[in-house]
């Protein structure tokens, strides 16, 4: 069987396949290999660019960047410089976007298990919201919050919609670990409770209902059912939460972020929401996916009855999208983009495990082997960010690239780097 080479939608979008190579921002993709050798995450800041201002142009002022998909300080740079504030998760994530130079005022502080710390320290900063949670953490507002320390404030509600996405990434369902229900009551119960808190101001409620989401559906009813629910409060903002799918593969398509916008915009004002509330998002994966490209060189082939290996200096450390769950991807040889596909191999990493796969069944030109650099698209959301050092392997180099050059904006883990916690 042969194979066609992979869409160029599956590439950033400044990038450009020859029979011979690849280049992406005006850099090829084998010089950056020689120079910073592999495993390498190559980012088009064009394309982060791009999805960024599409990002603040299709949403309202507050609209952010979920930077768990992919943090770095050039990273949110750039998302702030674009226009977007920068969700964070953890206080782990809050120190890397404050020690980056992001003003603590575009800053959207989550996560379902603050600590008394984190909370602290959101409220010191000044941070533009706090998304609150869960009934635990209003009690912790109630001791860290007064007049001279205001806070900011959304409510997390679950809407009860059933995303249609893999489990692990599913939120808005009754039955989760995030956000106050909607049906139950607590909702309602907690938006009365932080009213009565000195120093708390409510904007207005967020709900997000899963992650890599192909259709619009979905987020267009989460929509209508906060519009219903906050119909008689004085709110003025609504956050859709993030989620939008993108296409992994050949032959998947996901809606483009204006069409996500124009969607859930429409779906809200059809049920009743006031024209001055805004409307906002905080997308991750649709803004970094496909800006990155992982590059690997192949070092070993093994061949057994039932199919080819072909392991590369990577694997599950650098993307374990595809052991958690279930993730597809594409190859490509990358001194031979364009050329048919011939040969099937299971492309997996240098990890002690035989679940350590990145593609199940890839498709390479027939005579790519030891020793060729092979690429994988549509890498550039929560690879970096939930890369490990599993046997001690350590973390990839990062490199942006624009307009014919490139910089560094991570190096690679050493040796000295992985010993540094010993005591
Ligand atoms: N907002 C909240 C509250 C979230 O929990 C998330 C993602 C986002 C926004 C951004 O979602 P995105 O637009 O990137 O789908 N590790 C999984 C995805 C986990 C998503 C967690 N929350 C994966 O690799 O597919």
């Amino acid at each position: 069987m042969s194979i066609e080479p992979i869409p160029a939608s599956l590439f950033p979008d400044a990038a450009t396949l020859r029979e011979n190579g690849v280049s992406v921002g005006g850099v090829e993709l084998r010089e950056l290999a020689q120079t910073y050798g592999t495993p390498l995450f190559v980012y088009d800041e064009a394309t982060l660019r791009a999805r960024c201002r599409e990002t603040a142009d299709a949403f309202d002022d507050g609209v952010a960047f979920a930077s768990k998909s992919f943090l770095c300080g050039a990273m949110v740079r750039l998302a702030h410089d674009e226009g977007l504030c920068v969700d964070v998760a953890t206080g782990g994530e809050l120190d890397i976007v404050l020690r980056s130079g992001v003003p603590a005022d575009r800053v959207i502080m989550h996560g379902n298990n603050k600590s008394n710390e984190e909370i602290a320290r959101a409220i010191k900063e000044g941070v533009h919201r706090v998304v609150v949670d869960n009934f635990d953490e209003i009690e912790r507002l109630g001791e860290l919050v007064n007049a001279g320390t205001p806070v900011n404030a959304l409510v997390r509600v679950t809407p009860g919609v059933e995303a249609h996405t893999h489990e692990y990434v599913r939120t808005g369902q009754e039955d989760t670990k995030f956000g106050f229900s909607v049906a139950s009551g607590d909702a309602r119960r907690a938006i009365s409770m932080l009213r009565e808190l000195t120093g708390v101001t409510l904007h207005g409620v967020h709900a997000h209902i899963g992650s890599q989401i192909f259709e619009v559906e979905g987020f267009c009813q989460s929509m209508s059912i906060l519009s219903d629910f906050t119909r008689d409060d004085d709110f003025d903002e609504l956050c859709v939460g993030g989620g939008l799918g993108v296409a992994y593969v050949s032959g998947e398509k996901a809606p483009s972020i204006t069409e996500w916008a124009h969607a859930t915009r429409a779906a809200a004002r059809k049920s009743g929401l006031r024209a001055e509330v805004r409307i906002l998002a905080e997308p991750g994966r649709a803004i970094v996916a496909q800006a990155g490209i992982t590059l690997y060189r192949v070092g070993v082939i093994k061949r057994v009855a039932q199919r080819t290996y072909m392991a590369v200096d990577g694997g599950m450390s650098d993307n374990p999208r595809p052991v958690l769950y279930g993730s597809g991807y594409e190859a490509f040889d990358v001194d031979r983009p364009l050329a048919a596909r011939a040969q099937s191999v299971r492309l997996v990493g240098k990890h002690c495990e035989s679940g350590d796969v990145l593609i199940d069944e890839a498709y390479l030109p027939a005579d790519t082997g030891v020793g060729d650099l092979v690429a994988t698209p549509v890498t550039g959301a929560y690879g970096y960010s939930m890369a490990s050092n599993y046997n001690r392997v350590p973390r990839p180099a990062v490199v942006f690239v624009r307009d014919g050059n490139a910089r560094e904006v991570l190096r690679r883990e050493t040796l000295e780097d992985l010993a540094r916690l010993e005591v």
